[in-house]
């Protein structure tokens, strides 16, 4: 019998009306039509501390953090729109990752038990001209260094005020089947790599 893939579908930003949460929201539904199952996340409801390795030796990992680990556990697959800051990652989506990639009591150091062997696909949207994409290779850089494949494909959307109508819908739909088409990629690919 073949496993059930999981993706789990996020936005490196809290901000409420975050273009990012509106694009990895338009990227879902692609990966929706592979038939795979996809939980949604807004990290404003996983408040996380800012890394201090003295908060974890004290008190053990946040409980926030003890829930993201579990829902990086239970998926296979992670579906990721990263705004771009100062030409790389928001230090909102660099904390999660760190104080995911910390063992929890029992594991080893090094464990990396919720990313070793997982697959993500990274999107980007900003007001500027790139979209972000600068932002992207570094994102992708860490994740790899952490074990996760991370497939090729990926899209930055430009202009970001412009590009979405007021339901969150891309007004192009080019770059809304394009969009849609990298989280089916990453719904395949997925599906591959974890049987
Ligand atoms: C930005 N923004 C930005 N945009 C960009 O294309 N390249 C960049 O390097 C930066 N740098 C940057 C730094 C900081 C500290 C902030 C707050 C913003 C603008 C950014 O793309 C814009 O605020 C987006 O709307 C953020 O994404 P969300 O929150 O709408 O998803």
């Amino acid at each position: 019998m073949t496993k059930p893939v999981k993706i789990l579908a996020f936005a490196g930003s809290s901000r409420i009306d975050s273009f990012n949460k509106k694009l990895v929201k338009v990227a879902i539904e692609g990966a929706k039509a592979t038939g795979v199952e996809v939980t949604y996340i807004d990290f404003l409801d996983y408040s996380m501390p800012l890394f201090n390795e003295d908060l974890e030796s004290e008190e053990g990992l946040p409980d926030t953090v003890l829930e993201f680990k579990a829902l990086l556990k239970n998926h296979q697959g992670f579906l990721i729109a990263c705004p771009e800051y100062n030409g790389s990652i928001t230090p909102l989506l660099k904390n999660a990752i760190d104080w995911a990639s910390r063992p929890e009591p029992g594991e080893p150091p090094m464990s990396l038990s919720c990313f070793k062997g997982k697959v993500a696909a990274l999107l980007a949207t900003s007001p500027s001209g790139l979209g972000g994409l600068r932002g992207l290779g570094h994102v992708r850089a860490i994740l790899e260094g952490i074990g996760v494949t991370v497939i090729p494909e990926q899209k930055a959307i430009p202009s970001a005020y412009q590009a979405f109508d007021e339901q969150g819908h891309l007004n192009d739909e080019k770059q809304m089947q394009e969009v849609q088409g990298i989280a089916k990629k990453l719904a395949e690919v997925t599906a591959k790599l974890s049987q």
